[in-house]
């Protein structure tokens, strides 16, 4: 059986009684969810206001309605950037952001808005002096990724959090590599947006996504069309979730996510974070013998998810991942992990780094099978 180490793209497995609900939801509430008031209707939006709710409890939101749902990260992070933004702001951002940060700002970057990259420390780490030292009169926003998806390292979302606060300005974390693996508190972190998808550390499936919105921010819509309700209207609903979820929900995907979730809260986040912490010790303990590996970003687990980017002296990272997949049956990801500012900043463009990124259902087995197999690569 595959050993599966690409967790930070999406992981799996899920939890069994994910693949259980995807097996009956649709026949036993296929039906439209806020749509109609017949008892399929009502069952499926039982499903979705659910779902929401565990959500709104997992960051602390003070309201359900605060919770949209999303297709992905991608689609909740669009729809807050360009549901915030208009001609004329500056925005605050940094050099570790996803291409799901840097493209729909870039776009906006051709429409009389301005960008200003924050850059990090060799160990990864955004500092957030530097934020304060960005904001201009024009800044409205800043947008933070709480974890790289390339180094792993987690970010000082509080602090860069108080920060935006006291200067009033909106502050959206891209969650997508710490919901399901960290608590996330989005009170206490003062974060007014906070956009991340469902199917990696929340192990619900693809297709879902969640964006956060606190009181401090107007989300101007983004796709309008039926919302089940002020029907007679032919404007878009201004008030929240609805406003930004026109057309059918990804009522499978939610169903799926609520039995995630489900698994989450019993096995707890804490116990998620110690078992992926024995994992990363044990791989990097492994990693660190070979000295033809080159390992990048803080070594320092306490400031990590388990993400680990690495080099192999004489393979170009896309060799490495296609050898361990073939010949060992191991699922890694090589390449840039669509963060190319960073790989800049590393050195590391256009070859990029193989990435490790370890899961809830990963053993210490699957991490010494990885670590000896890079072993046998490195002896060729
Ligand atoms: C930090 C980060 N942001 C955003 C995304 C995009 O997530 P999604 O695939 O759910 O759109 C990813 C995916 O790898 C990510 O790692």
């Amino acid at each position: 059986m595959t050993i599966y180490l690409d967790n930070a793209a999406t992981s799996h497995p899920k939890p069994p009684a994910v693949y259980e609900s995807l097996a009956n939801c649709l026949q036993i509430a296929g039906a439209n969810p806020g749509r109609a008031s017949h008892k399929m209707a009502r069952l499926a939006q039982q499903i979705i206001e659910d779902t929401r709710l565990k959500l709104a409890r997992l960051i602390n939101a003070s309201s359900l309605n605060q919770i949209v749902f999303t297709f992905n990260a991608t689609d909740a992070l669009n729809m807050a950037i360009k549901g915030i933004l208009s001609p004329g702001d500056h925005v605050i951002t940094s050099r570790l952001e996803h291409n799901s940060v840097l493209r729909p700002l870039q776009n906006l970057a051709q429409k009389d808005i301005s960008l200003t990259f924050i850059d990090f420390s060799p160990d990864g780490l955004i500092n957030p002096k530097d934020i304060e030292k960005a904001i201009k009169p024009e800044t409205k926003l800043v947008v933070i990724t709480a974890a790289s998806n390339v180094l792993g390292t987690l970010q000082p979302v509080a602090e860069i959090g108080a920060v935006a606060r006291k200067n009033n300005l909106l502050f959206l974390v891209d969650a997508a590599q710490v919901l399901g693996v960290m608590p996330v508190n989005v009170e206490e972190m003062k974060i007014d947006l906070l956009a991340c998808s469902g199917h990696k550390g929340l192990m619900g499936p693809p297709g879902t996504g969640l964006l956060y919105v606190g009181n401090r921010a107007q989300v101007k819509s983004w796709r309008e069309g039926g919302t089940g309700g002020d029907s007679l209207s032919i404007f878009q609903p201004s008030l929240l979730p609805t406003g930004l979820e026109a057309g059918t929900h990804n009522l499978l995907g939610i169903a799926g996510l609520s039995k995630a979730l489900d698994y989450l809260l019993k096995e707890t986040i804490e116990k998620i974070r110690d078992q992926e912490l024995s994992l990363m010790m044990c791989l990097l303990q492994g990693l660190r013998e070979i000295p033809e590996v080159t390992l990048y970003g803080t070594l320092d687990l306490k400031q990590k998810v388990g993400v680990q980017s690495f080099s192999v002296t004489g393979y170009s990272s896309d060799e490495v991942a296609a050898i361990l997949d073939e010949h060992f049956d191991i699922a890694v990801r090589g390449g840039l992990h669509c963060a190319p500012l960073t790989h800049q900043v590393l050195g590391t463009a256009p070859d990029g780094l193989i990435r490790v990124s370890v899961g809830a259902f990963n053993t210490i087995a699957d991490i010494e099978t990885f670590v000896l197999a890079i072993k046998e690569i490195v002896k060729g």
